[in-house]
């Protein structure tokens, strides 16, 4: 007997008589105009294969028929720095010589990374929107709120600041600034360097559930009045977010934990760089993980909930010499290269990394990850397998090293 999971479906889906499916097909140009379509086993949609196909080659792949039309498959795809960079110069070099008030530009300095497999559509995969934005020293940003979750990945070394809900959070490389759904917040930069981060939201799930909402009407109590746009006062001291949560295990029981009007989001909104390094550095002696190498995830400090229902964050270190086995889930995964160097294999292709790339692993390709430097190399995650986990959709397989694949999460 044939066990083999791909010829049983094949079998499964024998070609049919092309002539019974064109029937079909001039059927339903006839009743298109009625917004419906006619389906029987002639003209079947197929449906993507998936978890018991594990060859590279297979993932991923977008099915076929009717009802692929308008599906799209996000792409692998790898975001150089060294070539995508450059254009936040020449952004403020038009806003240096533009002939529009210089608040249209200090508001939004940014490139958005479109996904090649998604149309043209500003996402990075299916649930998550990244894009890379610039503060010149002076701009501003007017404070707002929205309903999206959105992050903030610093690369520069320090400069920039974002207030969220009255704390004035200071920027360093590695930090991971969180604006929750439901928090003012308003950014600039008062340094004298331009400073650089990774936005990351979960627009696209919003979008779709057709949940987008934006206020830019701050209430006059929030606002700072000595500025020129409006921008929040501060209310909480500096460092506020890091004295009151930063020490894992240990959490005030005097405070409500609730940062402005959304729900189930965490009060810590400054993750520092430093402590994510110290957390990576604390571990690397461990065995760690044959998939992963040295992870961590990122969480509510209050519950150890991911830090938003929709996407999760995480940091790992692949150390020196490294390399991972095979692994695959349901989650889409943005990774975003903290230091060192090396290439990560996706779904059959290698994309070679070094810092402050950006790459995307969409849903179910394996992925493996090799470091190619000399030293340790740190990566960050951003996910939305919180989302995948609260829907029962998160599976995970891997790929042993003898080449055969274990269930890690069915
Ligand atoms: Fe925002």
């Amino acid at each position: 007997m044939d066990t083999d999971p791909r010829s049983t479906m094949q079998q499964a889906r024998a070609p049919l008589a092309a002539k019974a499916r064109e029937a079909m097909e001039k059927l339903n140009d006839e009743a298109g105009h009625l917004a419906i379509w006619l389906r029987t086993q002639a003209n079947a949609p197929s449906q993507r294969p998936w978890f018991t196909h594990t060859g590279d080659a297979d993932a991923g792949q977008m099915a076929q028929g009717k009802v692929a039309a308008g599906q799209m498959k996000a792409s692998p795809h790898l975001w150089k720095w060294a070539e995508i960079s450059p254009y936040l110069d020449k952004i403020a070099q038009i806003a240096a010589n533009a002939d529009v008030p210089p608040v249209e530009f200090a508001e939004r300095q940014q490139f958005l990374l479109v996904n090649p497999g998604l149309g043209g559509r500003l996402q990075v995969a299916s649930t998550i929107r990244c894009a890379v934005s610039i503060y010149n020293p002076g701009d501003l940003a007017r404070a707002h709120l929205h309903t999206p979750n959105a992050s903030r990945t610093i690369l520069s070394d320090t400069g920039g600041y974002t207030n969220v809900e009255g704390e004035k959070i200071r920027a360093a490389r590695g930090d991971l600034i969180l604006t929750p759904n439901g928090t003012w917040h308003d950014h600039g930069n008062d340094d004298d360097k331009p400073v650089v981060w990774i936005d990351t939201l979960d627009w696209p799930i919003l979008e779709f559930l057709d949940c987008i909402w934006l206020d830019e009407h701050v209430p006059a109590d929030v606002i700072d009045p000595r500025a020129n746009v409006p921008i929040q006062k501060a209310v909480l001291a500096e460092g506020y977010s890091h004295r009151a949560y930063a020490r894992g295990g240990l959490v005030p029981s005097f405070l409500t934990h609730n940062r402005g009007a959304g729900h189930g989001v965490s009060p810590h909104v400054h993750y520092r760089g430093s402590d994510i390094r110290a957390a990576l550095d604390g571990l690397k002696g461990e065995k760690g993980d044959g998939y992963e190498g040295v992870a961590i995830d990122i969480v509510n400090p209050v519950n150890g909930a991911p830090l938003f229902a929709t996407l999760g964050f995480g940091a790992q270190m692949i150390r020196a010499g490294e390399e991972t086995l095979a692994k695959r889930e349901t989650s889409n995964v943005v990774y975003v290269v903290i230091e060192g160097r090396g290439q990560t294999e996706i779904g059959g292709q290698t994309f070679d990394w070094q810092e402050n790339d950006i790459f995307v692993v969409p849903n179910f390709l394996w992925r493996r990850h090799v470091n190619k430097g000399p030293k340790d190399a740190v990566l960050y995650t951003m996910h939305d397998r919180p989302l995948l986990q609260k829907i029962g959709q998160h599976r995970v397989q891997g790929r042993r090293r003898d080449g055969s694949v274990e269930q890690l999460v069915v």
